[in-house]
């Protein structure tokens, strides 16, 4: 298609909701059912004739629903078989978990709650029960949990991939080239960036607790383990000889500690002296990825020696110990950019070093994602400018404002199963329109993104095309939080990969105005379906 197209909205919703595939869905669409009539009961035996309000109530349960929370573990064995080995950490092994009927892979961490300090044992649950909100491109999701009197079981989506310790390692210099290491510090950035929107501090950040999708070079990365371990005893994790890290002090000179002492804040080391009460806060994950950071482009830790002491002597006078090797291979040094954004990480005060929204907004990380995102459309076969938004992702969301309440709640059943790989390149839309990479899509971010769509001129036509834009924004935002979220994003978006029939219309708006949009790019178009799972 040469000239831009002029483009029905109408039309484009019912495109978006294609007459529905079983075998795209599957059992997800019988989980989505499910929850739906749960939710349709909810609403007419108790809410009565408050269906507005019972619609927002229904998606905040929903929300909170996601995650399946079983009061026993008895029934695991009956849907899962247990695995290879993924990895070990401080509280034990993490393992493969299949699915005996669909044969689909999880990750399965098992909290042995005799290694929990007593005192933490109450708040367990509560941090459990927050992880489950958390959704993010770059963060694990938490899909079950299974309780029995002594252990939690923790049904994980799986990242097979391994380990960031692992890919910096099996780098050819043993550490990263600069764009590539721009790319993953701002993925680190973004995932810890929504954490600490939503107040969590994750308290444990290294190179062990990212884990990629696959073993290819350029996986998406995702951030695991939440602050859970510093819940558990020392003493009974060395009485149980279960330290991993313990092993590594051998084998690479990382030393152990519960969280490895390279990674720990200076306020952390003063407040554990007892020069201090004053707690610490999310600024200690930004030290981190500091100090994260400064592995990926240098292969060694900022702060380093034999002696422990040493290393927290050198984290306490970080101001002057903070130095960058002189060559990195070839003669090369490390880029001015890395080293500005890893000072400001790095910075002692934590009240003065930069946040994660800051650093998302450092030049050096923007000037590499601006290139990322240029790549990326090359690999795809798009122009470098062409649109973030095409015919077919807008007629899913427009689809999505248009429907009812139970349609809607069923997407994001759905939009909360999909896996990594079936919406691959929805995340990769999703990416672009968050410019600001904090893991939500603002409104003035949805309409950069649609002006960025249409030709040169057109946007500023009428401010219906602004009207319509803030409509399916608020129809996006089922929780009225004022941002889409990732999953939000995903429910308005999926029609564009797996369908849903649309039910009977009850409350749809009137159409208010035709879009004129560039030509689409090839990602979503007629073969979009194909794309699916692979
Ligand atoms: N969802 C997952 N997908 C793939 N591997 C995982 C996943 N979760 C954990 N692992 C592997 O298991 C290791 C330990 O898991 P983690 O949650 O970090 O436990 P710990 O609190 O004991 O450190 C990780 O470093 C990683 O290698
Ligand atoms: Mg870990």
């Amino acid at each position: 298609m040469g000239a831009a197209a002029s483009v029905n909205v109408e039309a484009l919703a019912l495109e978006g909701a294609k007459p529905a595939d079983a075998s795209d869905i599957g059992d997800t669409l019988e989980a989505a059912q499910a929850e739906v009539s749960r939710l349709r009961t909810l609403m007419s035996d108790e809410m009565g004739a408050m269906k507005e309000h019972a619609a927002n109530v229904a998606a905040h349960d929903l929300h909170h629903n996601l995650g399946v929370d079983h009061t026993t573990a008895e029934n695991i064995w009956d849907t899962y078989t247990r695995g290879k080995v993924l990895g070990e950490g401080v509280t034990g092994k993490v393992y493969e978990l299949v699915n005996k009927e669909t044969g689909d892979r999880f990750a399965l961490k098992t909290i042995d709650k005799h290694l929990v300090q007593a005192s933490m044992l109450h708040t367990l649950q509560e941090e459990i029960e927050m992880l489950k909100e958390l959704n993010s491109p770059h963060i694990i999701k938490l899909y079950e949990t299974f309780h029995e009197p002594g252990a939690i079981h923790m049904v994980q989506e799986l990242a097979g991939g391994g380990e960031l310790f692992d890919h910096l390692e099996n780098q050819p210099e043993g550490h990263y080239t600069v764009h590539r290491a721009a790319i993953v510090i701002r993925t680190m950035l973004s995932a810890i960036a929504h954490c600490h929107e939503l107040g969590i501090v994750h308290r444990d950040l290294k190179l062990e607790n990212f884990v990629f999708e696959s073993d290819h070079s350029e996986a998406n990365m995702k951030l695991i383990d939440f602050g859970l371990s510093k819940k558990f005893s020392v003493a009974r994790l060395r009485a149980r000889g279960q330290s991993k890290s313990g092993n590594r002090d051998v084998e690479t000179g990382m030393h152990s500690c519960v969280g490895t002492i390279y990674y720990i804040a200076p306020e952390i080391l003063i407040e554990s002296t007892g020069e201090t009460a004053a707690g610490y806060t999310s600024a200690v994950d930004c030290w981190s990825i500091g100090v994260i950071a400064y592995m990926l482009l240098t292969s060694v830790p900022p702060f380093d020696s034999e002696v422990d002491a040493e290393i927290y002597r050198q984290i306490l006078d970080c101001e002057n110990a903070l130095e960058f090797p002189p060559d990195l291979g070839f003669g090369t040094t490390i880029d001015s950019g890395a080293e500005d954004l890893i000072r400001s990480l790095l910075t002692k005060d934590p009240n003065s070093r930069a946040t994660a929204t800051q650093a998302l907004q450092h030049p050096w990380i923007t000037k590499h994602w601006k290139n990322e995102v240029a790549a990326l459309h090359a690999e795809h076969g798009d122009p470098i400018d062409s649109p973030v938004l095409d015919k077919a992702l807008l007629g899913s969301m427009q689809g999505f404002r248009k429907s009812n309440v139970f349609r809607k709640l069923a997407l994001e059943v759905i939009a909360y199963n999909l896996t990594g790989q079936e919406i691959k390149g929805l995340q990769e839309k999703f990416e672009e329109i968050d410019t600001a990479g904090t893991g939500i899509i603002s409104l003035p971010e949805l309409v950069e993104a649609v002006r960025a769509s249409m030709p040169e001129g057109e946007f500023e036509v009428g401010s219906e095309n602004r009207a319509s834009i803030e409509a399916m924004f608020d129809s996006l935002d089922t929780t009225h939080t004022g941002t889409v979220s990732y999953l939000e994003f995903i429910a308005g978006a999926c029609g564009v990969v797996c369908s849903l029939p649309l039910l009977p219309p009850s409350n749809e708006l009137p159409v208010v105005m035709q879009l004129t949009l560039l030509p689409p790019p090839s990602r979503f178009s007629d073969d979009a379906e194909a794309d699916v799972g692979h």
